[in-house]
């Protein structure tokens, strides 16, 4: 059995559909009250979570967290950014500790974010934190969820980049602009943009769970990452749509988005080091094929 948190977001929504169609048995922890025997009821940020809701798993995989691009950067949201994760984390680790019997590992999501800016740098997980506040969540969001070894078990945390799925998430927010011709570049363009598509999210993640070998942070990534230049005329060239020749500017995007434009102008040039060192053949090594089977 595989207990997955965060089940009704983009990827977990995704993750639970695969893992069942292979024939697991799946329960999803749920913040309002169980609607299916498969259900169990528990407060993230509270610290409730009955211990029993975990018994007899063999992996649990963590993806809960309050959407980080849907609202604007206040405070108090940055709070919610925070302890939607770093709360919910210690809560689960909480009754992970309560258990006679504890599963193998705990799988939980972590960002790209970590590394902050790395400019035109290729970096593995090897590489330290960076600047920022997505740097700083991520590290105490994975702090949080390595208290897993102390207890014996395996922990390993998902450096996660764009994912690319036709049901949600960034590329989603992108369409309507593209789909009109009015796709552009942001700030410089020269960022880079590790991108990893959905169902190799999902394969990667199943990858992980399967693989003893693999702990610590991993880089959910594609092995081809591309500048936001490039990543804008594949989309509009996927669309079969062109793309506005200037780019927007990055005061226009601070001005409108806030906080969160620095995370589109910061520069993530990864390698899925611990994925291809440990097999994983990706589905989507291309962005424009990558592209197409999404859309
Ligand atoms: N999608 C990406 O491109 C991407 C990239 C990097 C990292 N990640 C990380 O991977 C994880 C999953 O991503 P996703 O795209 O599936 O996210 P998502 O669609 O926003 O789903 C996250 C889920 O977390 C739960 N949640 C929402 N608000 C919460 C709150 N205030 N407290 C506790 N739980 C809350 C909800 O599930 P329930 O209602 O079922 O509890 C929600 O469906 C997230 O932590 C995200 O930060 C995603």
């Amino acid at each position: 059995m595989i207990v997955v948190t965060g089940a009704s977001g983009l990827l977990g929504a995704a993750l639970v559909r695969s893992l069942r169609d292979r024939g697991e048995q799946v329960v999803t922890l749920v913040r309002r009250a169980p609607r299916s025997p498969d259900e169990r009821f528990w407060q993230p940020a509270e610290g409730v979570l009955d211990p029993q809701a975990l018994e007899g798993a063999r992996s649990v995989v963590h993806l809960a967290g309050a959407p980080i691009a849907e609202r604007r950067w206040t405070e108090v949201y940055k709070r919610e950014l925070v302890r939607s994760r770093v709360d919910s984390t210690r809560t689960l680790v909480g009754a992970l500790r309560e258990l006679p019997r504890r599963p193998e590992v705990l799988v939980s999501a972590s960002g790209v974010d970590f590394y902050g800016d790395t400019g035109d740098r290729l970096v593995d997980e090897g590489a330290g934190r960076g600047e920022g506040f997505l740097a700083g969540l991520c590290e105490r969001w994975e702090t949080e969820a390595r208290e897993a070894e102390a207890l014996g078990m395996r922990a390993a945390q998902l450096r996660t980049g764009i994912v690319l799925s036709g049901r949600g998430g960034a590329l989603a927010r992108m369409l309507p602009l593209f789909r009109m011709g009015l796709g552009a570049p942001l700030g410089t363009g020269r960022q880079y943009w590790s991108w990893i598509s959905e169902d190799d999210w999902v394969g990667a993640t199943l990858h992980v769970l399967a693989n003893p070998g693999i702990s610590g942070p991993v880089n959910l990534v594609s092995p081809s990452p591309v500048t936001n230049a490039e990543f804008t005329r594949t989309l509009g060239k996927a669309l079969r749509k062109g793309t506005m020749p200037m780019p927007v500017p990055g005061f226009a995007l601070r001005a409108g988005l806030g906080e969160f434009a620095g995370e589109l102008l910061s520069s993530h040039r990864l390698v899925p080091r611990k994925l291809e060192d440990s097999g994983y053949g990706f589905a989507h090594t291309g962005l424009d094929a990558a592209l197409r089977a999404v859309l």
